[in-house]
């Protein structure tokens, strides 16, 4: 089976709802009766977004190019040095194939080719947040180069833990010390 990762265009936007739908109808950002309409509108935003980055695995069924799996990045605000990996998916009949891992390789060098060569920006980290009870997604993120940096109890409501996920990208990029305590800066910001 040939898989390719390649950026999402406009005319897959049907194609990855159906993707989301099937393996994230059950998560918060959809509520309980899965809202299509939010998810095209996100993954809409998503493609036309300079901020944002989505990938798609395809593979060739027939003549018919089928879209298996997405990933979906943001980089918000630009400047702040660090990519988020909002959501990875794969189709449940492609699960357990590799696909999530190339999907996951391939889309995190998109992202930074995207965000620091062409946009420009500093990327120091990809960051992801992933819920404890995951095993299967951190297992993935794992496999990718993501490390554990921490967790976070009750972040999406009682019960929940967060597992905190960071790929280190650049280690030249310092986060600027003493940015909350500069007594000029706050002198000179008299707005
Ligand atoms: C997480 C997900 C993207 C992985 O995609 P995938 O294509 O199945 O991943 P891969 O085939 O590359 O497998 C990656 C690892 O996970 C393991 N794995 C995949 N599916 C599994 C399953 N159902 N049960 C146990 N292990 C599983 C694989 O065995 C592999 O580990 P290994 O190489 O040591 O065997 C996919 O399962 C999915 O879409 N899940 C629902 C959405 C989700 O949880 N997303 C992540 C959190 S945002």
């Amino acid at each position: 089976m040939k898989i390719i990762v390649r950026l999402a265009e406009m005319k897959d936007l049907l194609q990855i709802v159906g993707v989301v739908r099937e393996v994230f109808f059950h998560d918060c950002c959809f509520d309980e009766e899965f809202n299509v309409h939010e998810a095209e509108y996100l993954f809409s935003r998503a493609i036309e977004d300079k901020n944002e980055l989505l990938a798609v695995a395809t593979i060739i069924d027939g003549d018919i190019e089928k879209i298996v799996g997405f990933v979906f990045y943001q980089n918000k605000p630009p400047t702040n040095g660090e990519i988020y990996l909002n959501m990875i998916g794969v189709a449940r009949a492609y699960q357990g194939l590799g696909i999530g891992l190339r999907l996951l390789i391939e889309g995190d060098n998109l992202a930074v080719k995207y965000f620091r060569d062409v946009r420009r920006c500093r990327i120091a980290t990809i960051h992801l947040s992933t819920s404890k009870d995951n095993p299967v997604g951190q297992k993935l993120y794992l496999k990718g180069g993501y490390e554990v940096r921490g967790e976070i109890i009750g972040m999406v409501g009682a019960g929940n833990v967060e597992v905190q996920m960071i790929k280190d990208i650049d280690h030249s990029v310092q986060y600027r010390q003493g940015l909350w305590n500069d007594v000029t800066l706050q002198a000179n910001n008299t707005d």
